[in-house]
C-alpha cells in the first residue's frame, strides 16, 4: 500500500502521460483485484429476534480479569468511581453489554458470597486455587459487582456455587440480593449501602459441574439442579411476573461426543417431564476454539496456516449447536429452553512471561474474524441460542479490553462487538450467497460469511466477513423489498493476520468507514481481505 501511495505521489508531480499509464498498470495489480460474490436479501422477509444477550460477557475472578481489569480500589491513582476503573466502564458502556456472567467459571463453585460483603477491611482473604493459587482479597464482592453492572448499564448473570456450596447458601445469597429490607438479609444489604433490591435476571446453577464444578455425573447434577431450581428464589418485587422473572440456566454440555450428548439428553428429558416444583429456562454450553490441550497455538506471531486452522476449528460451533439443539428440539419443540453458550472464544497458549493460570493472551485480527463468525452462527440459530458470553471480558482469554496498570487498549474483538451493535435485538433477515472457498494447505473454508437483520428501528443491516487473508471480495448486493441506494458503515481489517493493538500502538486495528452507492441498479461493495464489515442499507 505504501508503495502504491509513493507511486501515486510521483505521478501527481509529473504530467507525463507515460507515467499515468504506469499508474493504471500499478493499480491493476492483483492486490486490488477482487472476485465478485452475489448476495441477495429480501428486506420484506423476517426471521426470529437476535437476542441482545448473545453479546453477553463473562468476568471471572481469574488473573487480572477483575482485579486491575475492573477493580482498582477507591484509593488507586487510576481514575475510578467507587473503586471501579472509569476507562474500562466507559469502553464497556459503548458496546452496550447486555449481561455479565460472574463470579465464574470454575471460581464460582468455590465462591462463598459472605466473604465478599461488608466493610472491605474486614473481608476474609482467601485463595484462588483454580487460577494460579493467588490470594483473593474478596474486595470485589456482590455490592461491587452490582455497582459495576449499574455503571456499565448491564444486567447480572450470577452463577451460584453448586460444587462446594449448599442450596441454603445459594438461597440466602439470592435473598441478600433481592429481598426487601424487611428481612434480615435484605437489611444487611441495605446496611452495606443498597436499600433497594438488586435485579438478578439470570441465574446459573453451577458451572461445568461435569469437571471443575464437582465432577458430577449428569444424573447426580440433575438431582442437585432440581433442588437449587426449587429453593434458590428471587424475591425482588419487580421480578415476580412476566418478562422480568429470573431465568434459571442449568449446566449443559462442554463439547462434542457421546459424553456431551448424553448430558444434554439427561437434562432435557427430565425437563420434558418436570413438574411445577422446578424449572429451567436455559441450558448452558461451553465451546472454546482451541486446538490441542493444553493450548499450543499462539495468539500472535503465527502465519496463514494457523489463521486458517483456527477459523476452521471455530466454525465447528455451528455443528455443535446443531447436535445439541436437535436433542433439545426432541424434548422441547416449543424452544422454551434457550441454549446459552456462556463460554466461547479463542483459547491460546499463555503470553510468554505471564503468570501461570492467568490465561493472558493477545488478541489479533484473526480473533476479530473469529468473533464475527461465531456471532453470525448464534444469529442464524437465534430461535434456540438466546444468550452467549464470550470468555472473557477484560485481560483473560479473548478479551474486549487489555490493561496494564493505568494503560488500557481495545482489542479487535471489542471493535467487532461495537460494530455489531445494530444486531442487538434486531430481526433476522435471511440472506443467500454463494460463499466461495478460500484454501490454504489442507484447509478449505468459506471465503465469505454474511448475515442480515433489521434493527429495532427497522433499518436493514449487513455484516460481511471476508475470511480470505489475501484477496478483497466484491460483494454484489441485491436487495429486494426496499429501494436501496447505498451501503454505509465500517470495516475492520489489519496489515497481517496476526496484527494486534498494543499499548504503544493501540490503533493499528480500528474500524474504518466504508460505503458504496448504487450504480446502474447494482450495489457493489469491495470488502478488504481478512475483514469484518457492517453496513446499513439506505
Ligand atoms: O474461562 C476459563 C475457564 O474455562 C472457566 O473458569 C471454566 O468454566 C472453563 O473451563
Amino acid at each position: 500500500m505504501t508503495c502504491l501511495v509513493l507511486r501515486f505521489k510521483h505521478i501527481v508531480r509529473t504530467t507525463n502521460i507515460i507515467t499515468v499509464l504506469i499508474l493504471t498498470a500499478v493499480l491493476a495489480i492483483p492486490a486490488v483485484a477482487a472476485d465478485t460474490i452475489k448476495l441477495s436479501v429480501d428486506a420484506s422477509r423476517s426471521g426470529p429476534k437476535i437476542d441482545r444477550n448473545i453479546f453477553g460477557q463473562f468476568a471471572e475472578h481469574l488473573g487480572h480479569g477483575i482485579y486491575e481489569g475492573i477493580w482498582v480500589g477507591p484509593d488507586s491513582k487510576i481514575p475510578n468511581t467507587r473503586g471501579i476503573r472509569n476507562d474500562v466502564v466507559q469502553a464497556l458502556k459503548a458496546i452496550k453489554v447486555p449481561n455479565v456472567r460472574w463470579p465464574g467459571g470454575c471460581f464460582a463453585d468455590e465462591y462463598h458470597w459472605r466473604k465478599g460483603i461488608g466493610p472491605a477491611n474486614q473481608r476474609a482473604v482467601t485463595l484462588n486455587p483454580n487460577w494460579g493459587g493467588v490470594t483473593e482479597p474478596n474486595t470485589f464482592g456482590t455490592n461491587e459487582f452490582m455497582d459495576f453492572i449499574d455503571q456499565i448499564g448491564s444486567q447480572a448473570y450470577v452463577s451460584v456455587n453448586v460444587g462446594s456450596g449448599t442450596p441454603q447458601e445459594a438461597a440466602e445469597w439470592l435473598e441478600y440480593m433481592t429481598a426487601d429490607p424487611q428481612t434480615t438479609l435484605g437489611k444487611e444489604r441495605a446496611a452495606n449501602g443498597h436499600p433497594a433490591p438488586y435485579l438478578v435476571p439470570y441465574l446459573g446453577i453451577g458451572n461445568e459441574s461435569w469437571d471443575c464444578g464437582g465432577n458430577m455425573s449428569p444424573e447426580y447434577y440433575l438431582s442437585q439442579m432440581k433442588i437449587y431450581s426449587r429453593f434458590v428464589r428471587n424475591y425482588n418485587p419487580a421480578q415476580q411476573k412476566g418478562d422480568q422473572q429470573m431465568l434459571k440456566i442449568a449446566v449443559g454440555p462442554g463439547g462434542d461426543g457421546p459424553r456431551w450428548t448424553d448430558w444434554t439428553e439427561t437434562i432435557m428429558k427430565a425437563y420434558s417431564q418436570h413438574t411445577w416444583s422446578w424449572d429451567i429456562n436455559g441450558l448452558s454450553m461451553h465451546n472454546y476454539t482451541v486446538i490441542k490441550w493444553p493450548p499450543a497455538y499462539v495468539a500472535t506471531g503465527f502465519g496463514e496456516l494457523e489463521y486458517a486452522q483456527i477459523l476452521q476449528k471455530t466454525l465447528e460451533m455451528d455443528s455443535l449447536i446443531n447436535k445439541h439443539a436437535a436433542i433439545m428440539d426432541a424434548y422441547d419443540p416449543d424452544k422454551k429452553v434457550a441454549l446459552v453458550v456462556d463460554e466461547w472464544g479463542a483459547w491460546y497458549a499463555k503470553t510468554p512471561g505471564s503468570h501461570e493460570g492467568f490465561l493472558v493472551q493477545q488478541n489479533s485480527q484473526r480473533d476479530a474474524v473469529l468473533a464475527a463468525l461465531n456471532l453470525n452462527i448464534f444469529a442464524r440459530h437465534a430461535e434456540r441460542v438466546r444468550m452467549a458470553n464470550i470468555a472473557q471480558m477484560v485481560n483473560v482469554l479473548q478479551a474486549m479490553i487489555l490493561t496494564d496498570n493505568e494503560k488500557m487498549l481495545l482489542t479487535p474483538t471489542y471493535h467487532v462487538f461495537k460494530m455489531y451493535l445494530p444486531f442487538q435485538d434486531a430481526t433476522f433477515v435471511p440472506v443467500s450467497f454463494d460463499a466461495g472457498t478460500y484454501k490454504f494447505g489442507e484447509v478449505t473454508l468459506p471465503r465469505v460469511d454474511a448475515i442480515a437483520a433489521k434493527d429495532i428501528n427497522g433499518k436493514l443491516w449487513l455484516a460481511i466477513t471476508n475470511l480470505d487473508p489475501n484477496q478483497p471480495v466484491d460483494i454484489n448486493a441485491s436487495i429486494a423489498g426496499i429501494n436501496a441506494k447505498s451501503l454505509t458503515g465500517e470495516t475492520l481489517t489489519a496489515p497481517k493476520v496476526d496484527s494486534i493493538n498494543t499499548f504503544d500502538a493501540p490503533n493499528t486495528i480500528v474500524p474504518k468507514p466504508i460505503s458504496t452507492k448504487a450504480q446502474n441498479g447494482s450495489l457493489i461493495l469491495q470488502v478488504p481481505p481478512k475483514s469484518v464489515t457492517v453496513v446499513a442499507v439506505e
